[in-house]
């Protein structure tokens, strides 16, 4: 290789054309999934100050919504559902009539086409707020494995297209996989006990009542560990892993798309979102061109998909 003034990498750089035909990282609305929150009720559209932008909306809301989103070529949505009633065992995650339940069935009639993804959890349904049911005070596994095992065969029923656990427990995948042969799963793989789901859990009423969630997310010092989640959710026969989140755990996402061959995504977490709307909201920085790196650097890191809350904005930024 040729070194200066032979070699100028500025050449490359001198028109918007040149840019983009060397451009080595494309962004595009086929590999956003856009996050939804339903609630109960009708005609409600409730913004969360934490979260701008994004509402918890009720079934006719959601299907409004959805629909403007696939006018604007949004194809993939990932749903969570805030229930009427929230008991210890998280009961509202697997009803057939539940919240997420009935936003899938109209969903499937309202839209299809658009690809429905759920997240299956159980600490938007549960009393205490956290991903699982309690034994002595700590989140009982093999408990909570069949229930989000039943969770996500319901959503199925109801017409979701994949399933997205994010709870973290041990051997869930194995569980879902075993009552659900067909269905994509899109494992959680590698979730960090993370300090940027604050917003999440204001739209999604989900904060644990006591303690935290450091009994089962990861300790956000670990790759390794990360990559032996990972492993373990193929083998319990996961179709993609995701990571989470994204910004702070790039070489997360990296170590992962070099280690297996399957789709990584990595989810941009409502904390990432939050602060750049925040810092734009003061003047600081230009929202568009900082949500627009982001979301490149993303993608560059070697996640295929970015589940991300600029997913409609992107649509109408393009
Ligand atoms: C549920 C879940 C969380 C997020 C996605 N699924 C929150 C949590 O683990 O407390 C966070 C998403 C975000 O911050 O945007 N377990």
């Amino acid at each position: 290789m040729s070194s200066f003034p032979i070699s100028r990498l500025r050449r490359l750089r001198r028109t918007d054309a040149l840019r983009a035909l060397v451009r080595e990282t494309a962004l595009g609305l086929d590999r956003l999934v856009m996050p939804l929150f339903v609630c109960p009720g009708e005609g409600v559209v409730n913004p969360v100050e934490g979260l701008p932008a994004i509402a918890q909306l009720s079934v006719d809301e959601l299907v409004r919504e959805a629909g403007e989103l696939q006018a604007l070529g949004v194809r993939t949505v990932l749903l969570f559902g805030i229930p009427e009633e929230k008991d210890e065992h998280g009961s509202g995650a697997w009803e057939d009539d539940g919240i997420v339940q009935r936003a899938l069935r109209a969903l499937r009639a309202e839209t299809p086409g658009l690809t429905l993804i759920t997240d299956v959890c159980l600490c938007e349904y549960t009393s205490h707020g956290h991903c699982g049911v309690l034994r002595d005070g700590e989140v009982a596994n093999d408990e909570t494995i069949e229930l989000l095992a039943r969770a996500a065969a319901s959503h199925v029923e109801a017409g979701a297209d994949a399933v997205a656990p994010s709870d973290m427990m041990d051997g869930r995948v194995g569980a879902i996989r075993a009552v659900l042969p067909d269905t994509p799963i899109v494992s959680y793989a590698a979730k960090y006990a993370s300090a940027f789901y604050g917003p999440f859990r204001e739209v999604a009423e989900s904060a644990p009542a006591f303690g935290d969630r450091r009994g089962y997310q990861m300790d956000p010092a670990n790759v390794r560990e990360a990559l032996r989640e990972c492993a373990l959710d193929l083998e319990e026969g996961a179709d993609v892993l995701m990571v989470k989140p994204a910004l702070p755990y790039l070489d997360v996402v990296r170590a992962a798309r070099e280690r297996f061959d399957c789709p990584v995504w990595a989810y941009n977490v409502s904390g990432e979102y939050a602060m750049v709307k925040a810092a734009a909201a003061a003047g600081h920085l230009d929202e568009r061109a900082a949500a627009l790196e982001s979301l490149t650097a993303i993608r560059r890191a070697g996640a295929e998909v970015v589940v991300t809350y600029w997913t409609k904005e992107f649509a109408r930024w393009l």
